[in-house]
Formats: C-alpha cells, structure tokens, sequence
C-alpha cells in the first residue's frame, strides 16, 4: 500500500517517519525543498515534483494552513486537494483512494472539499493532529485522536488505517464537523486558560502578591490547573486556531475578552524588558 503524506513540517514529517516505520511504502511530498531535503534524509521518498509521487491509496493532507488578513485562510488545503484528486482521475483503476485531512481547519471545509474538489470521488476522514514538539513521544504521532469521517465507508477506512495497521487510539465522533470544531475548542480552551493566567499575574502585579506562589496554592486543588504566564500566548498554532474560533461567530465574547487580555498582557511584559 501507498501512503502519501502532502506537507513535510513539524506535523507531517514524524508522521510520514512513523508509517514508514510500520513497514508502509512512504511518499512525501512538499512545495518546500527543504523540507523535502530533510524527509528524504529519514529515507522518506520526498520530492516537491508531484509528478513524481504515485498513485496512493491514501493520502494525509498536514500542509500547514493559516490566516490572511487576520480571516482563516485554507489556500494550501484546496491545492492539496486538487493535487490528490488530479492523482485520483490519472489511475486506471476504479479504487477510491482515502483522504485524511490532519491540519487544522474549521467546520464546513471538509465537506466543502468534499462536493466541490473531491466531487465525491474519493473516502474522506478529518483526523485532527495534536502533536507537541515538547514531548513528542507521549505527544506526537500515537497519542489518542478524534476522528470524523464523511460517511460511513470513510469511517471504516479510516479507522482501519489509523487503528488497526497504525495503532493509534482512536475516538470517534459522529460528523465531520463535530472532528473539525474539537480541535479549535481545545485550543481556544487553551487559548482561555492561558489568558486567565496572564490576567491573574497583572492583578498580582497591581496588588503586589507573587503569581508564583499564588498560582502553585490554587493548584493544590483537585480541579484547578492554572498554567504559567510567560511571554505572551505564541507559536503557529494557538493564536492562529482561536482566530478561527471566533470567525464562525460574532458572539465569541469570551474569546474576544481573551485575545485584548493576552495583547495588553504582551505590551505590559515588553515595558518590563
Ligand atoms: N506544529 C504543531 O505542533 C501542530 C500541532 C497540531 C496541529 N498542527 C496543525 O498541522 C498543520 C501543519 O502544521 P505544521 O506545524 O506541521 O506546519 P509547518 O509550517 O511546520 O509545515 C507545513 C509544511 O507544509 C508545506 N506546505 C505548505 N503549503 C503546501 C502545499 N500547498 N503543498 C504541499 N506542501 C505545502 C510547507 O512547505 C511546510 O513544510 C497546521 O494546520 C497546524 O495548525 C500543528
């Protein structure tokens, strides 16, 4: 069997290292060359000549996809998409390929993906990753993931890939949307936490208490899990996920409260520098 991983970076790499690992013949493909450079150099056949990539029976979409505009935007997903489906119209056979998409998006895209690029002609799961370059052993690759799946046979495929022959702990979610809208609730949650632990740390400035030590006393309690304050909420992803949170509605009060507490938090912290 054929896999083929579209995008090569934090998420896509040890998740093509991993399938080869499982004894699966591995493609890689990226517009990047370095990026392609690096997977050949895990023995990954990596090339930014989709030409050169064959006919897959399946397909993981883990380009990375981000904002224009401060609005969500999900250019690099529709070129994966046509790619896969070009592949998908060249092959003789009447076998439809699988399609997963990891990289993070918003409720709707699938299925948009699905009737106006795929045009029903492939199986389509949405396996949202949630890998953790931290700790990438109990974070990476095999850590329990949300699946949703367009259809039934979608779901069978998928499941039959990720847990059987992959053995990735699987939770299964009755829609695609449902998939799609978990992982930007977790990180929006994220997201929340954070900025309330920013907020503490400015009120324990005006009041002249340590964070610290007040933050290590909430957290003796059973439910309580206040994270730590440092530069400000960064990274591509958690910043860049709550904005698509709150593009799907206008009421996302909290969230709108979050993101001017981090932005004050963020002007307050480079002062003190
Ligand atoms: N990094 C993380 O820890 C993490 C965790 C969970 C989910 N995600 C999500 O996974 C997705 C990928 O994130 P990442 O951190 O791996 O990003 P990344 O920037 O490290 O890698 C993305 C790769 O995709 C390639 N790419 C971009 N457009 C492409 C296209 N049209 N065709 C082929 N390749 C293309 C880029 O050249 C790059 O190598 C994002 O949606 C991100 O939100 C990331």
């Amino acid at each position: 069997m054929n896999v083929c991983v579209l995008g090569l970076g934090e998420v896509g790499l040890p998740s093509a290292k991993y399938i080869l690992e499982k004894n699966m013949k591995v493609f890689g493909y990226d517009i990047n060359e370095s990026a392609a450079e690096r997977a050949k150099r895990l023995g990954i056949e990596a090339t930014t000549d989709w030409k050169k990539i064959p006919f897959s029976q399946i397909y993981i979409i883990c380009v990375y996809a981000g904002l224009k505009n401060d609005s969500p935007d999900f250019s690099s997903i529709y070129d994966a998409g046509r790619k896969v489906i070009e592949k998908q119209r060249e092959t003789s056979t009447s076998e439809k390929c699988l399609v997963s998409i990891e990289s993070t998006i918003i409720p709707g895209l699938c299925r948009k993906l699905y009737e106006e690029i795929f045009k029903w002609q492939v199986h389509l799961v949405h396996v949202p990753h949630r890998f953790w370059s931290g700790d990438p052993v109990r974070h990476g690759v095999r850590q329990r993931r949300v699946i949703g799946a367009i259809d039934g046979v979608s779901m069978r495929k998928g499941w039959a890939f990720y847990k059987d022959l992959l053995k990735i702990p699987l939770h299964k979610v009755s829609s695609i949307e449902i998939a799609e809208m978990s992982k930007i609730s977790e990180q929006t949650f994220r997201y929340i936490q954070i900025a309330f632990a920013e907020e503490l740390k400015m009120v324990c400035n005006e009041l002249g208490m340590n964070f610290d030590e007040l933050r290590t006393a909430c957290n003796t309690k059973w439910n309580i899990e206040i994270p730590e304050a440092r530069e400000g909420i960064g990274g591509h992803c958690l910043p860049k996920d709550s904005k698509y949170f709150t593009s799907l509605t206008s009421s996302a009060r909290l969230v709108q409260s979050a993101m001017q507490v981090d932005d004050v938090y963020k002007k307050i912290i480079h002062k003190l520098k």
